[in-house]
Formats: C-alpha cells, sequence, structure tokens
C-alpha cells in the first residue's frame, strides 16, 4: 500500500552569505515577511499538507530558529491580562505539538543533498517531503498540498517545477522533459546549474520535493557535484537513471526566491499590499516613490 506523506525536512543549514551582515547573527529562515517568519511560511504550507513530523537540519548559528518554536507562556500570559486575543491567537497558531519538531546538525555545509542526507535516520521506509524555506509560494491551495493530491495519482519522485526565462536556468536545477502532460511532466534526466546555453529546458527545479527513500540510498554515495557540492538534484536524477518514476509538477502559484536580495524585497511588498490593513498606505507610498523616481529621470 502507498505511504502517505507525513514527515518533511527543512534544511536550514546553508551559510546564508547572500544576506551578510544579517545573516552573521540572524538566521536567513528568522528574517520576516511583514510580520511572520519565512520558516512559519514554510510550517503552514507543510501542517496544510498533511505534514505531522518537521525536520530541521540546522548548523551552528541558528539558535533563534530552534527558540522560535519553543512556546512563549509569559508572552501569551500578558497578552491575555490586556486583552489583546487577536494577537495572542496569533502567537498561539506558531504553537507546534510536543516532539513534533526533531532537530538535526549538518556538521558542515557540504550541500543540499548532504543536509538531507543528514536525516536519513529519522526517515524510515516511507516516502518524505523536503521544503526549503526560501522559496516561498503565495497560491490558494498550498503548493505542497497539490504536490500529494498530484502525487495519488503519481507515485515516485515528484519536485515543483517553474517556467524561467532562458538567461537565468543555469541558477537552478532543470528538468530534462520527456513528456509533458501538463502539471505532470515525465523525465529524461535533471541537470543542476547547467552551464549557459546547455539547459535541457526552461523548467527549472523549486524548493518543494517529494521523495522516497531510494533517494537517501542514492546520497550514501556522496558523490560531489556542481559547485563541489553534494547535489539534491543528482541523487533524484540518479533515480531516473534507474527507472523508477519522477515527475516534474507544474503548480500554481507566484514563487518569491527569499534566499536573494530582490526576491525577498518583492515578496515583502508582495505579502504587504494582500494585507487589507497595510494595503492602502503602502500602495499610496510605491505610487509617490514611481513618480519621484519617474520626475527625476
Ligand atoms: P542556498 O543555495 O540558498 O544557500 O541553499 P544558502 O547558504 O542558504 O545561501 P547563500 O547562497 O549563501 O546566500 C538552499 C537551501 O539549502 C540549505 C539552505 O539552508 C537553504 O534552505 N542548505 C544548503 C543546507 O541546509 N546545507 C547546505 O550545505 C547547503
Amino acid at each position: 500500500m502507498k505511504r502517505k506523506v507525513t514527515k518533511a525536512i527543512f534544511p536550514v543549514a546553508g551559510l546564508g552569505t547572500r544576506f551578510l551582515p544579517a545573516t552573521k547573527s540572524v538566521p536567513k529562515e528568522i528574517m520576516t515577511l511583514v510580520d511572520k517568519p519565512l520558516i512559519q511560511y514554510a510550517i503552514d504550507e507543510a501542517r496544510a499538507a498533511g505534514i505531522k513530523e518537521f525536520i530541521f537540519v540546522t548548523s551552528r548559528g541558528k539558535g533563534a530558529l530552534e527558540d522560535y518554536f519553543d512556546e512563549a507562556p509569559q508572552l501569551e500570559q500578558s497578552l491575555r491580562k490586556t486583552g489583546k486575543d487577536d494577537l495572542l491567537e496569533t502567537l498561539q497558531a506558531t504553537n507546534m505539538e510536543s516532539g513534533a519538531i526533531a532537530y538535526i546538525r549538518q556538521h558542515k555545509a557540504l550541500g543540499l543533498g548532504h543536509a538531507v542526507w543528514c536525516a536519513r535516520r529519522l526517515i524510515s521506509n516511507e516516502p518524505f517531503a523536503v521544503i526549503l524555506p526560501d522559496d516561498v509560494i503565495a497560491a490558494d491551495k498550498p503548493c505542497l498540498q497539490q504536490m500529494v493530491e498530484a502525487y495519488e495519482e503519481a507515485p515516485g519522485c515528484m519536485v515543483a517545477a517553474m517556467e524561467v526565462p532562458k538567461e537565468q536556468a543555469s541558477s537552478y536545477g532543470v528538468l530534462d522533459v520527456k513528456e509533458d502532460k501538463g502539471a505532470l511532466v515525465s523525465l529524461n534526466g535533471m541537470v543542476e546549474k547547467p552551464k549557459a546555453g546547455e539547459a535541457p529546458s526552461n523548467l527549472a527545479v523549486i524548493g518543494r520535493y517529494i521523495l522516497t527513500p531510494d533517494v537517501l540510498r542514492n546520497l550514501n554515495k556522496k558523490h560531489v557535484g556542481t559547485g563541489g557540492e553534494i547535489q539534491l538534484t543528482d541523487a533524484i536524477a540518479a533515480e531516473i537513471a534507474e527507472e523508477r518514476p519522477v515527475h516534474g509538477f507544474r503548480f500554481k502559484g507566484r514563487r518569491f526566491d527569499c534566499g536573494s536580495k530582490s526576491g525577498f524585497l518583492q515578496a515583502t511588498v508582495s505579502f504587504g499590499l494582500e494585507r487589507p490593513e497595510l494595503r492602502d498606505d503602502l500602495m499610496g507610498y510605491i505610487q509617490n516613490v514611481v513618480s519621484q523616481q519617474k520626475a527625476a529621470e
């Protein structure tokens, strides 16, 4: 019988160098879009998809991330006393069930594949999800939920996919498409960060995955790939080479690359405009700035 996806790995052990100096002391995943840290968006998405166990692969300096998930009884008490019920509700929505979170350390940033492999002992013989919190996806139905539903019809491995401009393909894992069936795409292979002009398509892998334990076995080989890192893309591509099913899944939604400054700023504006209490103010400000810039040109 096919197993349900109830565990998710959140690899958060990267160095976050693109956000230095902030990431000298603040984990990238704690940085906030409006008022919610990136990690909370990822957790909310995982919960909506039916995930019950949350496995964080962390590293030195990520203490604030672990603290974030502790309950805050004093704060809750003070909000209760002062009648700030909506804030209390917001705070309580972030509480996690005891034992639902596990932390594993990646001793050295050897790559995303290595980070996922570090969590191998917490995954038994079952499919699992991987969520990269710096890919934030705004969608009516959360992206991982879309994937879990599609997975019912297409078991094996599944990677979220999105069309990107050809000239940007070399920043991503790229799909070599065998058959394009619309939302689902079957594959001949996958290439991590292909050289300019060598990308097999413009369908790029985005940070949501449903994987089989076979991928962890492939990662056991510790094959070093592009950039001298142990790449998750290579371990998934090895599944295709073994003729086990791997699908790309074109999700519905808007993805923000919050690992980059520009993507993070775009997400901040976009999520700000979604908030009814901020929308008018923010829109007025943006219009003002744009017209001042135009006048100055
Ligand atoms: P990135 O490629 O964005 O790297 O990792 P990074 O270190 O976070 O950021 P920059 O490029 O230095 O600014 C993608 C995801 O994989 C995780 C990161 O934490 C992030 O969620 N990762 C990457 C690890 O957990 N371990 C690694 O060795 C590499």
